[in-house]
């Protein structure tokens, strides 16, 4: 990597100004109510109350997306695309009307700029092997952040290493928010892309995507955002933050696996050669050579996950019905809870990542003298399920010099009793380590 670090990070400014509280006539999210809406917590595992804290690596669903997707599979299961019949209509109507619940919630100037992938990790990729191979040659610099998530880091380390580009990375301050000091200098080698989280998944940090996005573009480059960890917890719209590429995944979104989210600007995706080949992807296919169909069923080779992109759909509304700005106000609250009640009641934890205006509902941690596995599994007797280990951001872990961390995340449903079974299970671990 150039060593283009250089001066200390004078300006940090980018610290977002704390978020105004909820103008919803409605008032603050009752998660208590909502908690009802998911099934799945009425479980008592270990004969305890589920506490779910782990809505990062994957939330849980609500009714009206099970539904959803059993009603697909009990009322009206066909091919998307194909069928002439009532069924398959159907299926085809949904699937589509789908793509435009998904772009009513980002914001996207048009349904035909979604397109379906797996996940998250699967759209970088798209990206990285369409846009990218035909964009990035040698020499050419990607700048990345050192608190991605490796999703957003190895696509680019493949295409960097078969094109012989070159990758920069804006580095974090010890608080975990980005240098865009640093940044800044970076710019100045004209790299193509510039692709960075909104949200890190482990720090919490939400990134100023739209100041990034435009000094990105003042510099030439293109910019792709993760917002994996963002579309399921903050308001996103995708015409005012600017990007070129939003990626995100539904199953973080209480929606099911199997689905995920590439929003790109259409004249890009227009000009980008197809990812994946095969059926539905063509207009025409003649023995030598094929015409691509038009976006976003380009992208979209075979048979779909039919029943996951209606399930989004839903998910999709189902938020966009809480309100977006409801949930972050819900979540934030419950970050600056948990900053100050988990210091007091349990003696010596460590926390990462900055206060509860700059984050979304993630916090990580460690307890000292105590491995994050044994943590988790000891809280787990307790009916806590955390996440325990680097998720997914091992350079990030190495960076602020941590073998694993303990990760607490939150989602609509998540309440302070959570939080504080989550301090009285943590009081627990350190009983049973005799610390
Ligand atoms: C910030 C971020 N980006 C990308 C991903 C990858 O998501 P998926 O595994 O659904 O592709 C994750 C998953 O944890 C994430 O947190």
């Amino acid at each position: 990597m150039t060593d283009l670090a250089t001066s200390p990070a004078a300006d940090l400014a980018h610290a977002a100004a704390p978020a105004p509280a909820s103008a919803d006539p409605r008032g603050p999210l009752d998660a208590r109510a909502l908690a009802a809406d998911f099934p799945i917590l009425a479980q008592r595992p270990h004969g305890k109350r589920l506490v779910y804290l782990d809505s990062a690596a994957t939330s849980q669903k609500p009714t009206v997306v099970i539904e959803a997707m059993d009603g697909y599979y009990r009322e009206y299961n066909a091919n998307v695309h194909r069928a002439i019949y009532e069924i398959g209509e159907r299926a085809t109507q949904e699937y589509e009307a789908a793509r435009v619940k998904v772009a009513r919630l980002i914001n996207a100037p048009a349904a035909h700029e979604i397109v379906w992938t797996r996940n998250a990790t699967e759209a970088v990729n798209l990206v990285a092997y369409s846009w990218g191979r035909r964009n990035i040659g040698p020499g050419d610099a990607i700048v990345l952040t050192e608190m991605e998530h490796h999703a957003n880091l190895v696509p680019w380390q493949i295409l960097a290493q078969e094109v012989d580009g070159d990758l920069e990375f804006i580095p974090i301050t010890d608080d975990g928010l980005l240098r865009l000091d640093v940044f800044e200098v970076l710019l100045r080698l004209r790299p193509k892309l510039v692709a960075f989280t909104h949200v890190s998944n482990t720090l919490g940090t939400i990134n100023p995507v739209r100041e990034m996005v435009e000094m990105a573009h003042a510099a030439g480059a293109l910019v792709l955002v993760d917002g994996a960890q963002a579309v399921p917890h903050l308001p996103v719209d995708v015409q005012a933050l600017g990007a070129d590429f939003y990626v995100f995944s539904g199953h973080k979104m209480l929606g099911p696996t199997g689905s995920g989210v590439l929003w790109g600007r259409r004249e890009l995706l227009d000009a980008m050669p197809p990812f994946m080949a095969g059926g539905d992807m063509i207009r025409e296919v003649k023995l030598r050579r094929s015409e691509y169909n038009d976006v976003p069923w380009k992208f979209e080779a075979g048979t779909p996950d039919i029943s996951a992109a209606i399930g989004l759909g839903v998910a999709a509304d189902y938020l966009r019905d809480l309100g977006m700005d409801r949930v972050r106000e819900h979540e934030r609250e419950l970050v600056a809870y948990a900053l100050d009640l988990l210091p007091r009641e349990v003696p010596g934890i460590a926390l990462y990542g900055p206060s509860a205006d700059l984050r979304g509902g993630v916090i990580a941690f460690n307890l000292p003298a105590i491995h994050p596995h044994d943590v988790a599994q000891i809280l787990d007797r307790s009916g806590v399920c955390v996440r325990a280990g680097h998720h997914c951001t091992m350079p990030l872990h190495e960076r602020l010099d941590l073998a694993a961390t303990a990760r607490a995340s939150f989602s609509v449903f998540t309440t302070r009793d959570d939080i504080d079974a989550l301090a009285a299970g943590l009081r627990e671990v350190q009983r049973v380590f005799g610390v």
